[in-house]
C-alpha cells in the first residue's frame, strides 16, 4: 500500500503545491485526479517561483513521473503552453508526463460559455475562473464530450455530432458565434499528434506500478469546500475535489490508500462568490491579504481572507478520512496580537457542530481568542524553537479539529517546512 492523497481542506489555495513538492522527493509517480487549468499551483524552489495549472508540480524533480488522471479536464492550449514553459526552463519532461486516454477535453466554446454566463446579469454568478471547467464537466455528464482517446478513434463523427449540438446552444441559447468544424478538427488533430506518446490507459498503468512497489501521490486541486457534493453548493467547482474523487479520477482501488493529508492554511481564504463565515471584511482582512500575499495564482483576483474555521476542517477530516493535517502559512499570523479561531457556529439561535449543507451564510462563528506570538518564525528549524504561543496555537487547532498535525509550513521554500 503506497498511495498518499493530498487534498485541500478549505476553499483551495491552501498551499498544496508546496507540500506536494516537499513530499515528492520520495515519490515515484504524482497524479492529478480532477479539475483542470482552473487550478494554480505555486512552488518556490531556490527562490524561483513556478506556477503550474495542469501539470503536477512533481515535474520539478528530475525523475518523478507525472500523470493526468481520467478525472482531469484538459485544455489543449493551456497544456501545450505549460509544456513550452517547461522547455524554456530547461525542465526535461520527455517520458515523464502521461495523460489518461479517458480525460475530457476543454474546448474553446467551453471557455466562451463559462465567461459569457459569468457576465450575464440574470442567473447566479459563481465567480468561476472562466477556464471552461464547469461547462466541460457538464458535457461529460451529458455524455456528449470529447475525450483524449477519441482523438485517435472515430474523431470525425464524434466531433461533427458534438459541434452540431454546441452550435445550436451557442446560437439560440447564448447568442454567441458558431464554431467551425474544420478549424477545430485541425486543431485537435495537431494536438493529438503532439501528445501521442503521452497518452496511456491509466488504470492498468497504476495497477502495474503499485504491484512493482512504486509510490504514488494523488494531487488534489481546489479544496473540500469547493467539492461539487460536499462544498458550498452552488458556489463550488464542478468536480469531486475530495478522497472519493481521487479514486474515481484515477481508477486506483481504495485498498492501496495509505495516507490522506489535508492541507489547511493557518487562517482561511476564498476566491469567487459564496458564504464564508469567518471572513474579515475590513482593515484586518486587508492586513491578512497583504501579509499572506493573497492573490489568485490563476486569475490574480484578490482572495477573501478570514480566521481559521474548525468546523470547516473537521468536515474535511470526515469527508476525506484525513490521517494528518499540514498547517501552512503559519508565519503570516506572526503579525497579530490576538488570533481568533472559530470553534463552532450559531445558526437560527442554536449552536451547531457541523459544517452545514445549507444556510452557511446565516451561520455566526463562535470565537475563541488565542494570544499571538509577534515574532518572525519563518527561519525556525525545529518545533521546539517555536514561540510558546505559536505552539499553543498549533496544539489548540489539533485538539479542536481532532486530527494530528504532521507538518507545518513557515514560508514558501521547501526548507521552511517542519515535521512534527
Ligand atoms: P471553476 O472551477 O472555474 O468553475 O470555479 C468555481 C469556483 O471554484 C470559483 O469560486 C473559483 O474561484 C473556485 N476555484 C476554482 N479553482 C480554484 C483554485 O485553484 N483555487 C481556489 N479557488 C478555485
Amino acid at each position: 500500500m503506497s498511495v498518499t492523497i493530498v487534498v485541500g481542506t478549505q476553499w483551495g489555495d491552501e498551499g498544496k503545491a508546496k507540500i506536494i513538492d516537499y513530499l515528492s522527493e520520495n515519490i515515484d509517480i504524482i497524479a492529478r485526479y480532477q479539475g483542470g487549468a482552473n487550478a494554480g499551483h505555486t512552488v518556490v524552489v531556490k527562490n524561483k517561483q513556478y506556477i503550474f495549472h495542469l501539470i503536477p508540480s512533481g515535474i520539478l524533480y528530475p525523475n518523478t513521473i507525472c500523470i493526468l488522471g481520467n478525472g482531469v479536464v484538459i485544455d489543449p492550449k493551456a497544456f501545450l503552453e505549460e509544456l513550452d514553459s517547461l522547455t524554456k526552463e530547461n525542465i526535461h519532461y520527455e517520458g515523464r508526463i502521461f495523460i489518461s486516454d479517458a480525460c475530457h477535453i476543454v474546448l474553446p466554446f467551453h471557455k466562451l460559455i463559462d465567461a459569457h454566463k459569468e457576465n450575464l446579469s440574470e442567473g447566479q454568478k459563481i465567480g468561476t475562473t472562466k477556464r471552461g471547467i464547469g461547462i466541460c464537466y457538464a458535457d461529460k455528464m451529458l455524455r456528449i464530450g470529447i475525450r483524449i482517446g477519441d482523438l485517435y478513434y472515430n474523431l470525425e463523427e464524434r466531433l461533427q455530432n458534438y459541434i452540431n449540438i454546441k452550435n445550436k446552444e451557442l446560437k439560440y441559447l447564448y447568442n454567441l458565434p458558431e464554431i467551425s468544424y474544420e478549424e477545430l478538427y485541425k486543431e485537435l488533430k495537431d494536438f493529438a499528434e503532439r501528445i501521442k506518446s503521452m497518452v496511456i490507459h491509466t488504470p492498468t498503468y497504476f495497477e502495474k506500478a503499485l504491484k512493482e512497489g512504486k509510490s504514488i501521490l494523488l494531487e488534489g486541486a481546489q479544496g473540500t469546500a469547493l467539492d461539487i457534493d460536499h462544498g458550498t453548493y452552488p458556489f463550488v467547482t464542478s468536480s469531486n475535489t475530495t478522497t472519493g474523487g481521487a479514486l474515481t479520477g484515477t481508477g486506483i482501488a481504495y485498498h492501496y490508500i495509505e495516507n490522506v493529508y489535508g492541507i489547511c492554511k493557518a487562517y482561511v481564504t476564498r476566491v469567487g462568490e459564496g458564504p464564508f463565515p469567518t471572513e474579515l471584511k475590513g482593515e484586518m482582512g486587508e492586513e491578512l491579504r497583504k501579509y499572506g500575499n493573497e492573490y489568485g495564482a490563476t486569475t490574480g483576483r484578490p482572495r477573501r481572507c478570514g480566521w481559521f474555521d474548525v468546523e470547516l476542517v473537521k468536515h474535511a477530516g470526515r469527508i476525506n478520512g484525513l490521517t494528518g493535517l499540514v498547517l501552512t502559512k503559519l508565519d503570516v499570523l506572526s503579525h497579530f496580537d490576538t488570533i481568533p479561531v472559530a470553534i463552532g457556529y450559531e445558526f437560527e439561535n442554536n449552536k451547531i457542530d457541523y459544517f452545514p449543507s445549507y444556510g452557511l451564510e446565516s451561520c455566526k462563528p463562535i470565537y475563541e481568542y488565542l494570544p499571538g506570538w509577534k515574532s518572525d518564525i519563518s527561519n525556525i528549524k525545529s518545533y521546539s524553537e517555536l514561540p510558546a504561543n505559536c505552539k499553543k496555537y498549533i496544539e489548540k487547532l489539533q485538539e479542536w479539529t481532532n486530527i494530528p498535525i504532521k507538518y507545518i509550513s513557515l514560508g514558501p521554500n521547501r526548507s521552511q517546512t517542519l515535521v512534527l
